[in-house]
Order: structure tokens, then sequence, then C-alpha cells
């Protein structure tokens, strides 16, 4: 048996959690849109073609806010294709396939509304420009009285769609990029890019693109050059982490948060520098706007390339998680958490189907991937503000990573007097014993402990055993002040102090 502390201090507090970072994402990429969320014909789709299945799964996991239209995709889209009655069809070069264009801007709002989440909109800055950004920002936030507003209100949207985030571009920095940029270009562009969006609509955020992955060789000097051109016009910077286990080595894995906390540092911190630079007043937070785990997929992928080409909806990125990416899943939503104060927002990549905690069979049912319980947990409890967690652990080393904590946490009170402490025990054979130290929570009481646990590592859910990986309610007891957490474990306690 392991033994770990944890002090808590409703005084330590990182921050007030944002609640943009339960986000998550939905590209026309495989089968997110076309026999996801949106499938005419279905037995449970609802007069919009919307399943309602899927609405269900997406409402259960309390999702903030979704990104959208791509990623990739979006560099090469052009935002009036998916309005009106005349829907071209396009190749998507991002992805080799056909989109139809069926399902666009409007149904996304309003697929919103029905999700109960917020639109974050991503505009192209790969093929097209700031001209095109500035119209799509005309289309959906003013009034009426222009061309292009009313446009969308003979388009069947009277009131202005609303929509207040906005990404400047996806992965700018990739080659795989249609459009790709080096710093100083994608730094002038999304300036001005920024800058008529918001003269056009002041009320507007935008989010300015990061490096796709911390290892790019242009990594640091890509986001000080951006920042350094953009800071007064943009509000976010955005960064993509996704993680896998090719080899096997569960405990390297598991340990990858290490590296995620870095990422998040180290452009805090070039954006603090910025700012100081620039005696600014205000702060360029962070939008993590995709991590995932992403590579069970990778080789079906190829194959299906082959097999059809320029194909639409086609099975692709089709992750099937297993039970240690849950755990995983867990320890990046906790990272999120302890970086409450610089992450604003941050969206799961992505939502349904495409490397996604939710999957669906056309025609057929939906159900609940093992990553979706840590998120709808989190989601759920992890409103309010996030604390400071001094935690004492045992540590071990892995073929990546030195001082890996065995245990890690995260906790976040609520205004209710709600306390919740998230924790994973990543010891893949022994228990935990987790001394809770609440200090001015003297008086709270143990209410509910949640646990996400399994014998088998790589043990999954399917469309016929969709709750072999599940959460269970376990007592909540402490012993000596302490809480068993079981080897391999996603944990929720929760407690309740006088608020
Ligand atoms: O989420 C899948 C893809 O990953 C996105 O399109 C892209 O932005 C990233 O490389």
């Amino acid at each position: 048996m392991k033994h770990a502390s944890l002090i808590l201090d409703k005084d330590f507090a990182i921050s007030k959690v944002d609640e943009r970072i339960y986000g998550s994402f939905i590209e026309h990429l495989g089968r997110a849109v076309y026999t996801g969320i949106y499938e005419p014909g279905h037995p449970a789709a609802d007069e919009n073609g919307f399943r309602k299945d899927v609405l269900d799964l997406i409402r259960q996991l309390g999702v903030s806010c979704v990104r959208y239209p791509g990623g990739n995709f979006v560099s090469g889209f052009n935002w009036e294709d998916s309005v009106g009655d005349k829907r071209p069809a396009r190749l998507d070069l991002a992805w080799k396939t056909t989109e139809t264009n069926a399902f666009g801007l409007h149904e996304f709002v309003r697929w919103c509304e029905k999700a109960g989440t917020l639109p974050m909109y991503a505009v192209n800055l790969g093929t097209r420009g700031p001209k095109e950004a500035k119209e799509v920002v005309e289309y959906c936030n003013h009034a009426s009285g222009t061309r292009l507003s009313d446009m969308r209100i003979q388009n069947g949207a009277k009131d202005p769609l609303n929509i207040k985030l906005w990404c400047l571009g996806n992965e700018m920095d990739g080659p795989w990029q249609m459009g790709a940029k080096t710093a100083q270009e994608y730094a002038r562009t999304a300036c001005e890019a920024s800058k008529l969006m918001k003269w056009v609509d002041p009320s507007i955020e935008t989010v300015a693109c990061g490096s796709s992955h911390s290892h790019m060789p242009t990594f640091g000097d890509w986001e000080y050059k951006v920042l350094d051109e953009c800071y007064d016009t943009v509000d976010y910077m955005s960064l993509h982490r996704y993680y896998g286990n090719p080899t096997g080595d569960t405990k390297d894995f598991l340990a990858s948060t290490l590296d995620l906390d870095g990422f998040i540092k180290t452009v805090a911190g070039i954006s603090r520098a910025v700012k100081g630079k620039k005696h600014s007043n205000r702060t360029v937070n962070l939008s993590l706007d995709e991590w995932n785990v992403w590579y069970h997929s990778n080789q079906d992928d190829q194959k299906l390339y082959k097999e059809q080409p320029w194909g639409s909806a086609l099975p692709l990125l089709q992750d099937v998680y297993n039970f240690e990416d849950a755990l995983l899943v867990g320890l990046i939503l906790i990272t999120i958490l302890k970086n409450a104060d610089t992450v604003k927002i941050a969206c799961m990549a992505q939502l349904v189907n495409v490397i996604a905690p939710i999957m669906t069979r056309a025609g057929g049912g939906a159900w609940a991937q093992t990553i979706f319980y840590p998120l709808m947990h989190a989601s759920k409890y992890g409103r309010g503000t996030s604390l400071m967690p001094l935690i004492s652990s045992p540590a071990f080393s892995t073929k990546s990573f030195t001082d890996v904590p065995t245990v890690d946490a995260a906790a976040v009170t609520g205004e209710d007097g709600s306390l919740t402490v998230f924790t994973v025990n990543r010891d893949l054979e022994e228990d935990a014993l987790l001394k809770l130290d609440l200090r001015a929570y003297d008086t709270a009481k143990f209410v509910g402990h949640t646990a996400l646990t399994h014998g088998d590592l790589k043990a999954v859910n399917t469309e016929d055993d969709p709750f072999n990986v599940a959460p269970a309610e376990l007592a909540p007891e402490t012993c000596d002040g302490c809480v068993k957490l079981p080897k391999a474990s996603w944990n929720v306690l929760r407690f309740e102090t006088k608020a």
C-alpha cells in the first residue's frame, strides 16, 4: 500500500474555474457530423435531423462550449457554402474526403442550443484571410440592414447568432495545413483578422493559433512572435496536445501529463514575457482547444484512404478508448484544473466518433467510451474555485519522466460549500492511502466517493457492452483520516462544507 497526503485550504486559491474548460470539438471529419450528431432518418433524429440519443449523452457530459467546424478542415472551408439553399459539395483536402455541406453554420448554432452548449467558431486563415473572417462575423452577429446580416435573416435567423468566441485559423504552423504560414506571416494575418472582426463586433473574443504540438521545431519562437504582433488584439493563445501509448508502456503514458504541465507553463510564461515587454494591462490567457489521447486508429485510417478515396462520412480517427486512456484523461483534467489561472478554455478533441468520448453506429445506437466519465465528473463537480493542492506522494521514474507522483490531485470548491477532490492513483499494482488535511474545512462531511477502476487496463466499452468500464459509487469512508484509492483509479471525493 502506498501512502500520500493532500493539504487543502480555502485560502489557497489558484483561480476561479472558467467553465469553458469543459469544452469539446466537432469537426467536419469522419463521422463526427454525418451519422454522429446529425443523421436525418435515424429513429432518434429530431425534426432537424439531430440525433437525440447523442444530444442526451452530450448533456450528461455537460460540455460547456464546442469548437467548430475544424480543425484542419477549416483551412480550406468557405463558410458561405454552409448557409442557404444551395450547398455545393466540395473536396476537403485536409481529410481527403468530400464535404456535402448539408450541415452548416445555422444547423450548428441550432444544435448548440439543443445541446446546452456555447459555439466556438473557427475562421479560415489558411486559404482565406481577414476579409472573409470579418464577413462571417457580420453575417452571424450584426443585427440587420447590411447585405450579409440580411442574408442571415433570409436564411431563417432573424436574431443575430451571437457567437462570442472565435478561433483565428487552425494549426497554422503545421506543414500539413492548407495555407500554412511562418510565424511572421501568421502573426500579421491573425492580427488584422482579429482587429477587423472586433471592429464588426467588439463584444467577441478571439483565439490566436499557438504551436500545434510542443515538439514543433518552431515552438516557443512561434508563440513569442505571434503574441508580440497580436498581444493587443487577441484574447487567448491556443495549445494542442495529444498523447498515445503505442509501445504499451503504461507507466510512461500515465506520466505524460508532466509534459502537458510543462507545455502550459511555458506558453503562459511566454505570454507573460510579452505582456511585460509591452507594459500591457491585458493578459492573454490560454485555450487548450485540442487535447486527448489519439493513436489507436492511425493504421485503420491509412487503409481507409486507400480503399475509399474522396468518400464521405468515412469512419476516420475512430479510436476505441480503453481504461488506461480514461486514467490519462482524468490526469489531463487534473492538470488543466491546476493551471486554472492561465487555462481559460479547453476542448477535448473531439466529441462524437472522431477521437471521441461518444460513439454511434449509423442507424444504430450511441454509447459512452471510457474517457467519457472523467470529463463528465469534472464538468459536473469541477465548477467554482480551483484550490492549490499540496500533495506529498511517493514518486517513480519512467522512460521519459522522473519524479512522477504516484498520486495526483486537483480540488474545486463551489459557492454552495461543496468541495471536490479529483485524484488518480497511477500505481498499477498497489492501492494508495490518501491522508486528507482539510484545515479550514475541518467540519467537512465526506458525502461521496465515485471511482473508475477496472481489472484490465485495456478494457473498452462497445455498443453491446456499453458499461464494461463505468464508474461505481464506493462508501465515503476514511480510516485515520485517509481515503483508500484503488490501484490504477480515477476518483471523485465529494465533501460538504459550510458555504
Ligand atoms: O482533431 C483532429 C485534428 O488534429 C485537427 O483537425 C487538427 O487541428 C489536429 O491536428
